[in-house]
C-alpha cells in the first residue's frame, strides 16, 4: 500500500487514487476470477471508485478483462472520467427493459443502483428502483454471479449498549426506503433460489470519503457554526476504499440463497465526541442540540472482518483528514446522509 499522509489528502486526484488502491488480496482474486464485470449504477458516490479498483487490480493481475459500468451519467464528467481510467460505460437507463436487454453479456455483476433520497413524495420510483429492478437485473443476468449492494438500514435501530446488529438478526426496516432495501434483498434472494444465482447481498453502513458521508456533514456544520443534533446518539462507519475492497472480495463468499454481510468499520462513534473532535480540529465551538437517545442504527462488522480482513483506515484518521479537507474548502458532492434521521423517512 501506498504511504499516506497522516494529516492531509491534497486534492481529488490523490482522493480518487486512494479510494481505488487495491490490497494485494483483491488482486489475488481478481486473478483467479474468470471474465468480465458490468457494474450497474456505476455513477453514483461509491461507484467510480470501486470500477477503478478493479481496473487497477485486473492490470495488477496481469488478467485482460472488460470492466464497464453503467448508468444514465446524469453527473456531469463522470462518464469521461471514467473511460479516461479504462473503463468502458454504457449509458442507459436500467427500468427500460429494452436497454437492459441490450447490456453486454458478462459472468460478473457488481449491482449498486439505487434510490434513496426525495423518496418521501416519490416513494414508487423508491420502490421500483430498490425492489423491482433487482428482479428484472437478476433475470437479464441470470446466468452471471451477483455481488448487489444493500444498507445497513434493514435493521431496526438497538439499544447502543447491545452493540451493532448482526446478519442473522431479523431485519425490521423503518420507514419506505429501508423496506424498499429489504424488498431488494428478498427478490434476489427469491431469484437466487429459484434460478441458482450465486449472489452476495452488502450491508453497507455509511462510506465515508472527503466529498461526502457522514463525518463531512459534520464538520461542515460544526465549521458553519450550524447545529448538530445528537439524538442519534452513535453511528458506524467505514472508509470507502476499504468498503470497496470488502465488497470485491465477497465475489468468492457467493452463495445460493445470497451470502449475507455487513460492510462496516469496527467503531461505534459517538456524534457529540465526533462534534467535539471537529471543533477542536477545526478550532469552533460546536453548537450541540438535542439529548441522546438510548437506541441507534448501528451494525457489526466483525464477520467481514474475519473474512475480508480490518479495514486500511481508522475512523480518528478520516477525522483528521475529513476536518483538514473541509478546513480547505475542498470540493464536496452538496449529498447530505441526513444521519441524524431516526424515523426512516429520507
Ligand atoms: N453510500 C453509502 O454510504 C451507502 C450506504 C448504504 C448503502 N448504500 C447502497 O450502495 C449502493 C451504491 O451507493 P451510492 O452511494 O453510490 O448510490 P448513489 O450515489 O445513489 O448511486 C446510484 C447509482 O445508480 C444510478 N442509477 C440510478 N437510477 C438509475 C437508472 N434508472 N438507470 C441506470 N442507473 C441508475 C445512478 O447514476 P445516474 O443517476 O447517472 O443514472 C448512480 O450511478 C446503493 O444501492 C445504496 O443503496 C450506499
Amino acid at each position: 500500500m501506498a504511504t499516506w499522509d497522516p494529516d492531509r489528502i491534497e486534492n481529488v486526484e490523490q482522493l480518487e487514487e486512494m479510494l481505488s488502491e487495491p490490497t494485494e488480496a483483491v488482486i489475488e482474486m481478481l486473478r483467479r476470477l474468470p471474465g468480465d464485470i458490468v457494474i450497474l449504477g456505476v455513477a453514483g458516490k461509491v461507484g467510480p471508485s470501486l470500477a477503478r479498483m478493479v481496473k487497477r487490480a485486473s492490470d495488477a493481475a496481469g488478467t485482460r478483462r472488460r470492466v464497464i459500468g453503467v448508468a444514465r451519467f446524469s453527473r456531469a464528467g463522470e462518464e469521461a472520467k471514467l473511460k479516461a481510467k479504462g473503463i468502458e460505460t454504457i449509458k442507459a437507463d436500467l427500468l427500460d427493459p429494452v436497454q437492459l436487454e441490450k447490456l453486454p453479456d458478462a459472468p460478473n455483476v457488481v449491482y449498486m443502483a439505487g434510490q434513496k433520497f426525495g423518496t418521501t413524495g416519490n416513494e414508487s420510483l423508491t420502490w421500483a428502483m430498490n425492489s423491482f429492478l433487482p428482479g428484472m437485473v437478476c433475470q437479464r443476468y441470470r446466468h452471471s454471479k451477483l455481488v448487489a449492494y444493500s444498507t445497513g438500514n434493514v435493521y431496526k435501530m438497538k439499544p447502543v449498549v447491545a452493540g451493532g446488529s448482526r446478519e442473522t438478526d431479523r431485519p425490521e426496516p423503518l420507514g419506505e426506503y429501508s423496506m424498499s432495501c429489504l424488498g431488494r434483498e428478498r427478490i434476489i434472494e427469491y431469484f437466487s433460489r429459484t434460478m441458482k444465482i450465486p449472489a452476495a447481498l452488502i450491508r453497507l453502513n455509511y462510506a465515508c470519503e472527503m466529498r461526502y458521508g457522514v463525518l463531512v456533514d459534520m464538520a461542515q456544520r460544526v465549521l458553519a457554526g450550524e447545529p448538530v443534533d445528537v439524538t442519534m446518539s452513535c453511528l458506524d462507519l467505514i472508509w470507502q476504499g476499504d468498503a470497496n475492497v470488502m465488497t470485491l472480495l465477497a465475489f468468492e463468499h457467493l452463495a445460493s440463497p445470497p451470502f449475507v454481510v455487513n460492510v462496516v468499520g469496527p467503531e461505534i462513534l459517538s456524534v457529540r465526541q465526533l462534534c467535539e473532535e471537529f471543533g477542536r480540529l477545526l478550532g469552533k465551538k460546536p453548537n450541540i442540540v438535542g439529548v441522546e437517545a438510548p437506541d441507534a442504527g448501528l451494525a457489526d462488522g466483525g464477520l467481514a472482518h474475519r473474512l475480508f480482513g480490518y479495514p486500511r483506515v481508522s475512523a480518528g484518521q478520516i477525522v483528521r483528514w475529513t476536518a483538514d479537507w473541509v478546513k480547505r474548502g475542498g470540493e464536496s458532492l452538496g449529498k447530505p446522509t441526513h444521519f441524524e434521521v431516526r424515523d426512516g423517512n429520507y
